[in-house]
Formats: structure tokens, sequence, C-alpha cells
């Protein structure tokens, strides 16, 4: 069932053209148009879509790669409709919650639907709600990938990601169509509440309609460069990854997966905070990946990434820019599509997942099943 690929991971890294497809096609309403008469939202979300139209705040509880996904889903909240959102450890915050807050959604994100630690948490927020009056009662929406699984039987409703059946261990296309789910979350929040013009819903719209053909160009164009590259980092013992803004949550999940599968360490940084420490750990045998995308973040991660390069580090790039200034900046370009940074999310991960998938490979290593990892951590 592999279809001919070496592995689960990587079958699922190349699924995600069509995962990204079958997102668009279940929540966006494809008659919509910015002219039409009668005014309604181009996103169809339904019940969910109702649970949180009036929030004033959002709180989210996840654990690994969907706490990743959820950090991403804070900035697309925040930046297009205007919710202040937490994102929460969900093994923290069962224990170690912060203080109620009125008129609060809490969402629980478990590709799963099982992870203990997030059902743990929601049973939590749900019973110290329980009884209380509006503005304090629980208001509780799950993203999963499982829509039988025990989180659906939780929660008021749940926005499904339609990634299909996950198998490697190590998350790739459940997570990208998390993101998804988050987009279309904000987008209708922000058509509900104004936050963002027509014609700026339209433009992101249009802008998620072709991440399918420029995720497929990524995999076409990159497969064979990033296996090639890999080979560089056989031995390597320790990799930092380095985003700013929305790719700051890319960088952590970069360095996830690779910790997960290859068994190097990796850590991931807001590009800002490395002089005020991990910079330290920099010479010529870390290497380091920053992701540059065009908009606010791009002058201030090239200059990061420079002062990486001034400490000897191995730089790989990850961007949509190709010139000159890029090309003696970086020792190798992973180029992505032109993207709105924004959106950009869906574009930069993919690399990283396949720079994580062909170092393990290379490192021949059991990819699908990394040790001492489970598909599903049913337990605390
Ligand atoms: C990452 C990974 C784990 C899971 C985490 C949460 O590749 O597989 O970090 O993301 O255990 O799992 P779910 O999303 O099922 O709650």
């Amino acid at each position: 069932e592999k279809q001919g690929f070496r592995h689960f991971m990587l079958k699922e890294i190349y699924e995600q053209p069509s995962v990204v497809r079958s997102c668009l096609e279940n929540y966006l309403d494809s008659s919509w148009s910015i002219d039409s008469i009668e005014a309604r939202s181009p996103i169809t979300l339904g019940a969910a879509a109702e649970l949180c139209s009036d929030v004033d705040y959002i709180q989210i509880v996840a654990c690994g790669t969907s706490w990743n996904a959820s950090l991403v889903g804070k900035h697309l909240l925040e930046q297009l409709a205007g919710i202040p959102t937490m994102v929460q450890y969900a093994s923290e915050f069962r224990y170690f919650p912060s203080p109620m807050l009125a008129n609060t959604l809490t969402i629980g994100v478990t590709q799963s639907g099982e992870t203990a630690d997030t059902l743990a948490a929601l049973e939590m927020e749900k019973q110290r709600r329980m009884g209380l009056e509006f503005p304090y009662n629980a208001k509780i929406l799950g993203i999963t990938n499982r829509p039988e699984s025990t989180l659906t039987h939780m929660v008021d409703c749940i926005i499904n990601t339609h990634a299909g059946v996950e198998i490697g261990v190590a998350a790739t296309k459940s997570f990208v169509a998390q993101l998804m789910g988050f987009y279309f979350l904000a987008l209708e929040l922000a058509y509900r509440r104004k936050t963002l013009s027509l014609e700026k819903i339209e433009i992101l719209i249009k802008g998620l309609r072709k991440l399918p053909n420029q995720i497929e160009i990524i995999l076409e164009k990159q497969g064979e460069q990033i296996q090639e590259l890999s080979h560089n980092f056989c031995d390597t013992q320790d990799f930092i990854f380095l985003g700013r803004g929305i790719n700051f949550p890319i960088a952590l999940e970069g360095a996830l997966k690779l910790k997960e599968i290859s068994y190097i360490h990796a850590e991931g940084y807001p590009a800002g905070e490395m002089k005020h420490g991990p910079i330290a750990l920099l010479d010529a045998k870390v290497p380091v990946v920053a992701i540059t995308m065009p908009g606010v973040a791009h002058e201030k991660v090239l200059s990061n990434a420079q002062e990486a390069r001034a400490r000897d580090a191995h730089l790989i790039g990850v961007t949509s820019i190709d010139n000159a200034e890029s090309r003696t900046i970086f020792n190798d370009l992973l180029f992505v599509p032109e993207i709105d940074e924004i959106l950009s999310p869906i574009i930069s991960v993919i690399p990283l997942q396949l720079l994580a998938y062909h170092i393990a490979a290379k490192r021949g290593l059991d990819v699908d099943q990394p040790r001492n990892l489970a598909k599903s951590v049913t337990v605390e």
C-alpha cells in the first residue's frame, strides 16, 4: 500500500497536494463570489462557525505537531480575525490551567482524537465551567482527522481535517490539513466580524486555491535536490531551524520532524532570539535552516542568517527569492513558489518534511516507526 514509495511517511508527504485539494473542496463554497448579490460567507464550516462567531477569546490545547499547528492558528485568528488567542500545551494546561476568561472558545487540536493529555485538558475545562452560565459556559470545538474518535464525543462540534489515514508516526499531511482548518476558521471569523474586507478575503481564498499546485511544484523540483543535500548531514549532531512571525512555528515543526525520525538534536527558534543565547552553539558543525519568505520578516531573518554565517554555520535557506543576495548568504537554497507571507507556512513546511525524511532514510532508520514513539499517545 506504499504505492511505490519506500516509506509511508514519504507517500504521505506526496499526498499533500490532494489533501489540500480535498480541504478546499470541503470548506470553500465554490459558487461564492465577491459580486454575489446575496451576502454569504465563502467558507462552509457549518456548526463550527456558529459556535465561535461571538467569542472574545480563544484558547487552544494540543500536543506535539498539533501544538505547532495551533501556533500558526493563533497568528491567523489574531491577525485575520482579531481574536486574542492563547496556545497551551495540553499536558501542562490539564494541571496548571490559566484563569478562566469569560466568553472563551476552547479548541482541542488532535490529529488522532485520542491523545490522553489533550482529552484530559478539555475534560478539565468542561468540568470547571460546568453549571456556569453565559459568559463563562464551556464552548468546545475539536479539530481532528478522526471524526469517529473519542474527541468527537467530548466537544460541541468538530472541524474534520480530511487528510485520510496517516500511518507514518511523524505527522505530515495531517499537520498541513490542520493548518487548512485554521485558515478556514480564521477567514470565517474575519468574514463574520468584518475584520477583513471582502476584497482581502477573496485574495486569500485565491491564494489558498493555488496551494495544491504550488506544493506539487516543490515536490517535483526538490525531491532530488533534498535527497542529494541530505548526504551531507548523515553524521550531523545538531541542527538549528529559524523563522519569524507565522513561520516561527514552522521552524519548530522542522526541528520536531528531524528529531523524531532521524534522532538528530534539533531546535527551532524565532530568529531574533538567537543572539540571546543559542548563537553560542553555532560553529561549522551546526547547520542552520532559515525560513525567509517575502514579507515583514524577510529582511530580519536574512540579517539573523548572516549572523549565523559569520559563525561558520552551514546555512540552508527556504525562500521564494532567487537573487544575488540570497545566493551569497546561503550555502544551499531550497526554492519554493512565491506566496503571500500569511499563507506561506503550508509551503515552507514541505522542504523541511523532505529534509527530515531524507536524512533519516539515509541514516537507515525506521522512518515510519521511530523508536520510543507511538502514533496515538493514549497514556499520560
Ligand atoms: C509529531 C507527532 C506527535 C503528535 C502528538 C499529538 O510528528 O506525531 O508530536 O503530534 O503526539 O498527536 P495528536 O495530534 O494525535 O494529538
